[in-house]
């Protein structure tokens, strides 16, 4: 797979997931846009793309929750780079809560995890159009998986899902896909920043690798890999597809409880 003179736009691409997918797409020859708050660092990643591809990527530090910040992620990466093929959604934030922590999370979930991306991808879409491009969201295997500390965050990957098939239906006449990868548990800053101190994010990802039918969790790479192949011509006949990558979490009885 190779994405030569294809420009990638990856939000959420200073941590983790984000980050993993930066670097592929580089080693795949990809024209990239990264996307985050922390510019320092959005400045490591970067270099890590330069050594694979030999190009610097374009730096934006933006909040996809500020719409002024949404409008210059598209400006600065069309006065860059021309045109987008390939957005991807990956911005995500938790916040270990329930029904009685009041209405606070579940705002701050939505206004990250959903308007941000909403409001992002309605900017880019006519750029795809021009490109007949593709999208890939970051959802969950939480979007059709309750489980009873995250309900906001269940919520707001379901409905990334249904985000997902929407775009889909509405964008197919203009040949552009639209896909979401689902992964279970991985290795990430995802719970520390959710509210975990760090012993805590290891004994849970512990915990979950035992549990798991793959026993294992998830790396970065794994999903990014996927990411790479959705965002790819080889997945031309694939759009509305929320695939799942998650070591089995979702066929398997994972109990664990935050
Ligand atoms: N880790 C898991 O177990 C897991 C499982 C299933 C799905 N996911 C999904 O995977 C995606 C990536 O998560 P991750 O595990 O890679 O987590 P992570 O390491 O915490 O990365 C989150 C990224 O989102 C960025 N971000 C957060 N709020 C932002 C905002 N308001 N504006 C701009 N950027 C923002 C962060 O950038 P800054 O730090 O620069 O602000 C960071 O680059 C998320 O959508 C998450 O829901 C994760």
């Amino acid at each position: 797979m190779d994405f030569i003179n294809k420009v990638v736009l990856i939000t959420g691409a200073s941590s983790g997931i984000g980050a993993a997918c930066a670097v592929l797409f580089a080693r795949a020859s990809a024209k990239l846009a990264i996307v985050g708050r922390n510019i320092d660092n959005l400045k490591k990643v970067a270099e890590n793309c330069e050594t694979e591809s030999g190009h610097a990527p374009l730096l934006i530090s933006a909040d996809i929750t500020i719409e002024d910040d949404v409008e210059k992620i598209v400006k600065e990466t069309i006065d860059c780079h021309g045109k987008i093929d390939v957005l991807v959604n990956n911005v995500g934030i938790s916040i270990i809560a329930g029904i009685r922590d009041g209405v606070q999370p579940l705002d701050k979930i939505m206004e990250t995890n959903i308007r941000g991306a909403y409001m992002l991808t309605h900017r880019v879409i006519p750029y795809l159009e021009a490109t007949k491009g593709n999208i890939v969201n970051v959802s969950s295997v939480l979007s059709t998986k309750a489980m009873s500390t995250m309900t906001p965050y269940c919520m707001s990957k379901a409905a990334m899902d249904m985000f997902t098939k929407c775009l889909a239906m509405e964008l197919a006449d203009k040949g552009v896909r639209v896909n979401s990868v689902n992964p279970g548990p991985v290795r990430t800053n995802f719970f520390t920043r959710a509210g975990l101190n760090s012993e805590h994010n290891d004994a849970l990802m512990t915990n979950f690798a035992a549990m798991l039918p793959l026993k294992m969790v998830c790396e970065s790479e794994d999903v990014a890999e996927m990411i790479i192949y959705l965002a790819s011509d080889k997945a031309r006949c694939v759009t509305g597809s929320c695939m799942l990558i998650d070591c089995g979490t979702k066929i398997g009885k994972v109990e664990t409880i935050i």
